[in-house]
């Protein structure tokens, strides 16, 4: 399987969106990978993309389903110079590059979010975003997009996904939208370092999660329903009780219910 074309990476690279993008065919997991970059001190933004994870990683300590040849597979090593008070916001900043980066692919495919940074096309699955920190203050950003799963057989617990081929009715070329997504991200990235919370409306307008009636389970305590009232300054969803009581979510599995 081949990788990101040259012609493509040297462009990255003069347009100072990345300081380098690394390629493997398989490996376990792209952030691991990138913790592995992060040792050897490169500098950001620097991609690790590979065709394959034996062992993707998700949100909440789940595993990432993408079928080789499929997907986009990517971690981005990032070493912000702004306080890690506001790193907290990178998931949320990150899923709003990934449905600008739709957008700008494709328009028309009302790409929203589910909160924190669920990729939805027409109100299903189609990519995540994996923050973790790694050593030294850097960060590593992990992100799937189900490219073109057409034909491709869905194991129980991805069995809603769809892909942007599926969602456009055409196929979709992997090293498209990485170039699409990396333009997005660095822009809300060097944003955010101007303005951190700047970024935060947007967001908002883009998450189809506000206003939902939502049942957010956390890893700790029992599951939280309520209406999804707004998103706090530090990305946090705000979820209101029918009895008036006020819960801030910082970290949880939410589901949009009727
Ligand atoms: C989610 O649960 O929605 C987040 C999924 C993040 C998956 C990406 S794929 C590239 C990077 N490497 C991983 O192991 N996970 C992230």
């Amino acid at each position: 399987m081949a990788g990101p074309p040259d012609s493509l990476v040297s462009a990255l690279v003069a347009r100072g969106l990345v300081s380098g993008v690394e390629w493997h065919e398989i490996v376990t997991s792209t952030n691991e990978v990138a913790a592995e970059a992060i040792a050897r001190g490169v500098r950001e933004v620097h991609a690790v993309v590979a065709d394959e994870q034996i062992a993707g990683r998700g949100r909440l300590g789940r595993t990432w389903h993408a079928p080789s040849g499929t997907s986009l597979i990517c971690s981005l090593v990032l070493r912000p110079m702004v306080s890690s008070d506001v790193f907290g916001l990178i998931p949320l900043l990150t899923g709003l590059a990934l449905v600008e980066a739709v957008d700008a692919f494709h328009p028309g495919l009302d790409a929203a979010l589910k909160w924190p940074n669920d990729l939805l096309l027409q109100g299903r699955k189609a990519g995540g975003v994996l923050v973790e920190a790694g050593q030294g203050g850097a960060v590593i950003v992990g992100i799937g997009v189900n490219v073109d799963w057409r034909g491709v057989d869905r194991p129980p617990g991805v069995s809603d996904a769809t892909s942007l081929a599926e969602a456009m009715g055409w196929g979709a070329d992997r090293w498209d939208v990485l170039a699409t997504l990396i333009t997005a991200f660095s822009a809300r990235y060097r944003g955010w370092h101007l303005q951190p919370i700047g970024f935060l409306s947007d967001y908002t307008r883009r998450c189809a999660t506000i206003g939902r009636n939502v049942r957010v389970t956390t890893l700790q305590g029992p599951a939280i329903s309520g209406r999804a009232a707004d998103i706090a300054r530090d990305g946090a969803l705000v979820v209101s009780s029918p009895y008036g009581a006020i819960t801030k979510v910082t970290a949880g599995d939410v589901e949009h219910v009727r």
